[in-house]
């Protein structure tokens, strides 16, 4: 839960609203699609530009305009990874390492974060350099406005969203990230086979996140409908978790599963 006075950044710390531009986005709880990547500025250009950040925005930070112009989108990922692997995103990697751990455990897969923070994408691509990571980028941008028009329908392997904002004040509800609109998206994005992970420590978020997926047609919940998950898909706990987990509270966990066989 999202406390009145968030410092402004680290996993202990949720997260400030976002700046006045991106809360007009049409994010909202109707049923307006989300807005087109070119709509969308790439966030946090006043953040670390020194020589190291440059550095690695070559090598582990894409850049939105570049993809956007690759005239074949089929091949966005198999250029911008160096390799053709299937891709799994996560969107709002924020100070942890999930995406990080998951991409050493299982390196048969692109990697994907997003995160529109700048300091905590700064912090994320530390990480990803000291471990000399191959097969993860980030992208520094609002992923509900990027999304569509940077992936190919039918074509990740997973998305993960690890403790979403929950917004929990009732007027900043249309913020939230799983939204109807969203979750068709998502569904649309998935391969076939594909899977969606969800965790959640906000009672009415994860409630109202089972609902939404639940009714969305295209996913499968794996736990059967109106039942969060027993265990999430991959026991890597992120930095919220961790810290929720040491105040005793519950998290909840939702798997999806596009149905349809992998190719
Ligand atoms: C509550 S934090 C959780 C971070 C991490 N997943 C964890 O569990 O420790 C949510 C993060 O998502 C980022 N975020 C939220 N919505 C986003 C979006 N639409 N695109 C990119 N980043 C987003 C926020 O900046 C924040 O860092």
């Amino acid at each position: 839960m999202q406390s009145p006075s968030p410092p402004r950044d680290g996993p202990a710390g949720p997260d400030p609203p976002p700046p006045e531009s991106r809360r007009e986005r049409p994010v909202g709880e109707s049923a307006a699609a989300p807005a087109l990547a070119a709509d969308v500025p790439e966030i946090g250009r006043k953040g670390r530009r020194g020589p190291r950040h440059r550095l690695m925005r070559g090598e582990f930070e894409l850049d939105l305009s570049a993809l956007l112009a690759d005239g074949d989108p089929a091949a966005r990922w198999s250029r911008a990874f160096g390799a053709d692997r299937p891709l799994r995103i996560e969107i709002g990697v924020g100070n942890s390492d999930f995406l990080v751990r998951l991409s050493e455990r299982e390196p048969a897969f692109s990697y994907l974060g997003f995160e529109y923070s700048p300091k905590r994408a700064w912090k994320f691509l530390k990480r990803v350099k000291a471990r000399g990571l191959t097969n993860i980028r980030l992208l520094r941008v609002d992923a509900a406005g990027a999304l569509e028009a940077l992936v190919a329908p039918g074509s990740v392997d997973s998305f993960f969203i690890l403790f979403p904002d929950p917004w929990p004040k009732h007027r900043h509800a249309k913020h939230r990230l799983i939204q109807p609109a969203t979750a068709a998206l998502l569904a649309r994005l998935l391969a076939p086979g594909g899977r969606l992970s969800l965790r959640s420590d906000d009672p009415r978020y994860a409630a109202r996140m089972l609902e939404v997926l639940d009714g969305t047609p295209e996913f499968e919940n794996l736990a059967g409908k109106g039942r969060f998950a027993a265990a999430p898909r991959h026991e890597i706990p992120t930095a919220y978790e961790v810290k929720y987990r040491l105040e005793g509270r519950a998290i909840h966990c939702l798997e999806y599963r596009k149905p349809g066989r992998s190719p």
